[in-house]
């Protein structure tokens, strides 16, 4: 055993022994008071708290970040309760804290791990020294439906990608040691199918195959526990007639039995009590008996554990055994956490809010955030030196609140750098800037502004939009059905274009929008998601040339809603749409007779293509691809095989590309995605250089669950594709044998 394991090992067994021996002194209400978490949203929290603290009735609190109110809330817990026990103190840190981090889905656009590492290290300092230890946080709710508000949270539509992204956010937030001072707990949420909500519907159901759940929705989940997160957090979605918070195969065999995770499982707001709105229970006693018995730990923001568990026990229909297991959950993680040790929060001890290590992080995640969709005839990066002026139109050039997206509860936005005021900055005198906002908000209908911004185009070199969604139309409960630009952003680039200049659109979301309706009005498209604080710079250096882009998508944009969910690691089917086969219906003869055979699956009036696909993303340097090469070219079961390809930049700008590998199982005993992302590298690649970039691919790469729901990997052919996008067409292929 190596010293660190030796030493982990002992300090496991020394928690153990702490949490049996404070279980032993509890009486049935404390236990049942730590799995009980309480709203404290004011500053008046101690007072309407202190009795139940005092009397050992509540284990934590969420939705407080004033650290002279946590600090006493937590006095009177470890001072005035007979046991003592420290509160732990949850709150929605989910892209920073007051440095607001682009949304997730726009960290996710970096595929860089170390953005999402450091973007959640900053967050959990700063949350830390209002006193904060836990955080909800990552969401790594795989969303293919671009409707769901949600899925600004999300990491997007890729179970790889999530699973690598949500463990660096799980290190960021937690750290090595969790007691250290600036790491707090992080929860992976929402266990489990949540973003496959019916038609995009927030907290609707869901239907997924069992099949599909495990090869697609469970897997970030079971990167999040490899990667030692302690919380996980139940949806609000019901899974094949089960909601979530009451689901004992969720809750128990897939992450207790299958998964031996030993954290703890907190509920969503009030999903306990809203097992009998769904229709699962009669009533609130019910829906306790079902939570806690599937193994929900704590219950947020309800009462139904504090009002039932204890007459459930005393019925004898939940074992004091059941209510021991889930009181030891919560108390392990909060002798992790070194609550016991330490439950005031010094600030002093902590970097000062939005430092500027702060500040530079959220820049370059901005930076890397942003995806350039399109750039015709070169119209990006804006050179000084050829134009003089510059009109900057639009509903979110200068917008610092909705700049930051959805769920910054502590987030200044008098912090924010817009895209306006560094464009000012960058330009100062060398380019005479005019702006017209034209819209009040991004739904605003047209106006007299719109004459004004085209009258600023017609003026300058260059028309710079900045169109987009405000943050309040996307988030939790903020799903639309139509998913185009609001308002009438799409008459102002028209307009715009009319006359005749160089139109750039610069788009800040929520989520990916169908852009089908201003795509041909626009020479050059960035999509910056909501960037957060430091967007403006981040921005501004791209839009510039200072840096170059180098955002890929982490979801597909689809040309009409119609065609969502649209996806790039679909089936195959046994029809699969090829150009060809793909008339469209305006080249349907008036008459026509009904015809299938040799039909593929497609829609008449959309294609099966997206408008973007997954991973693309353009770059200022030229990227070339090609040498795709395996070796060995038939691998044995247990081997590793290596995917090269060479990488060129064929321009004079260095720049940095996200490599990314595809493969395909062409034959299984269960239907394989036609493409599936196994690896991604951000690699800078000078002006002219030419890089070798290697993948190495073992037998957990190949695996997938079976039709046993066994996890498998079966000898086969196996294609793969190196290239900076889903769509690339460099491949190569290799066999797996059984090799005896
Ligand atoms: C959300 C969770 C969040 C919780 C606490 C719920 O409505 O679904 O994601 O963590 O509220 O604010």
């Amino acid at each position: 055993m190596s010293a660190t394991i030796a030493e982990s090992t002992k300090e496991t067994a020394a928690i153990e022994r702490r949490v049996e021996a404070l279980l032993g002194q509890m009486t049935l209400a404390e236990k049942i008071g730590q799995m009980s978490q309480l709203n404290a949203s004011d500053a008046n929290a101690p007072d309407y708290l202190g009795d139940a603290l005092r009397a050992g009735r509540v284990g934590s609190v969420l939705n407080v970040a004033d650290v002279e109110v946590i600090n006493e809330l937590q006095r009177i817990a470890v001072e005035e309760s007979r046991l003592g026990i420290p509160l732990l103190v949850g709150r929605d840190v989910i892209h920073g804290f007051k440095t607001i981090m682009p949304i997730p889905l726009g960290q996710a656009a970096s595929f860089n791990p170390d953005v999402a590492r450091d973007g959640a290290r900053i967050a959990a300092l700063e949350a830390a020294s209002a006193g904060i230890n836990w955080t909800f946080a990552p969401m790594i709710d795989i969303s293919r439906d671009a409707r769901w508000g949600r899925i600004a949270e999300s990491l997007g539509e890729d179970p790889f990608l999530t699973g690598v992204l949500g463990a660096a956010m799980v290190q960021g937030f937690q750290g090595d040691d969790l007691a250290a001072t600036g790491t707090i707990a992080a929860c992976a949420k929402h266990f489990a199918g949540y973003g496959a909500s019916e038609a995009g519907r927030d907290y609707s159901a869901t239907n997924i195959p069992e099949n599909e759940l495990r090869n697609v929705y469970l897997r970030p989940f079971r990167s999040a526990v490899d990667a030692g997160v302690t919380t996980f957090m139940t949806s609000f979605s019901e899974l094949d007639g089960v909601p979530a918070t009451g689901n004992d195969f969720l809750l128990r065999q897939v992450l207790r039995d299958e998964w031996s995770f030993d954290g703890f499982v907190v509920s969503d707001w009030d999903s306990v009590r809203q097992l009998q709105v769904h229709g699962l229970t009669a009533d609130d006693r019910e829906s306790a008996y079902m939570a806690v018995t599937a193994g929900v730990d704590m219950e947020m923001a309800g009462d139904a554990y504090i009002s039932h568990l204890e007459g459930l026990v005393e019925d004898g229909r939940v074992s004091v055994d059941t209510i021991d297991t889930r009181v030891a959950n919560i108390l392990r993680i909060k002798f992790e956490l070194g609550l016991f040790e330490k439950p005031y929060t010094d600030p002093s001890r902590l970097p000062p809010l939005v430092s500027d290590d702060a500040l530079q992080v959220a820049r370059q995640a901005a930076l890397q955030s942003v995806v350039m969709l399109k750039n015709d005839a070169n119209a990006l990066p804006l050179s000084k030196d050829s134009i003089s002026s510059l009109a900057v139109i639009g509903p979110l050039a200068d917008a610092p609140y909705e700049q930051l997206g959805t769920w910054i509860f502590d987030g200044e936005p008098e912090l924010t750098i817009t895209p306006l005021a560094s464009l000012r900055d960058q330009l100062s005198e060398e380019v005479a800037i005019r702006y017209v906002r034209a819209m009040e908000t991004s739904r605003s209908k047209v106006s007299p502004a719109f004459d004004e911004a085209v009258d600023a185009a017609r003026e300058s070199d260059v028309a710079l939009l900045f169109l987009g969604e405000e943050s309040i139309l996307s988030g939790e409960a903020h799903s639309r059905a139509d998913i185009n630009l609001p308002g009438d952003q799409a008459e102002l680039v028209r307009r715009v274009k009319a006359t005749g200049k160089p139109v750039i659109a610069v788009v800040l979301a929520g989520r990916p929008l169908t852009l089908s309706n201003i795509v041909d009005n626009v020479d050059a498209i960035l999509f910056a998601w909501h960037p957060g604080t430091m967007g403006g710079p981040a921005i501004a250096d791209l839009l510039l040339g200072v840096e170059s882009p180098s955002g890929k998508l982490p979801a597909t944009f689809p040309r009409v809603v119609g065609q969502v969910p649209i996806y790039y690691n679909r089936k195959n089917t046994g029809k699969p749409p090829i150009p060809e086969t793909t008339v469209l219906i305006d080249d349907i003869p008036v008459g026509a007779r009904q015809t299938s055979v040799g039909n593929t699956a497609y829609h008449l009036d959309a294609g099966y293509t997206p408008l973007y696909s997954f991973g693309h993303g353009l770059s200022y340097a030229a990227f070339r691809y090609d040498n795709i090469r395996v070796s060995p070219a038939e691998m044995s079961v247990g081997d590793t095989v290596t995917i090269s390809a060479d990488l060129s930049n064929d321009s004079d700008v260095a720049a940095e590309e996200v490599v990314q590998l595809y493969v395909r199982d062409l034959a299984a005993s269960v239907t394989r995605p036609i493409r599936e992302l196994k690896g991604f590298k951000r690699v800078l690649v000078e002006p002219g250089q030419t890089v070798t970039i290697d993948f190495e691919i073992d037998m957990d790469d190949l695996s997938f669950f079976g039709r046993n729901m066994q996890l498998t990997t079966e000898p086969g052919d196996f294609h793969v594709w190196i290239g900076g996008s889903s769509d690339t067409e460099l491949r190569s292929e290799f066999r797996l044998v059984n090799s005896e």
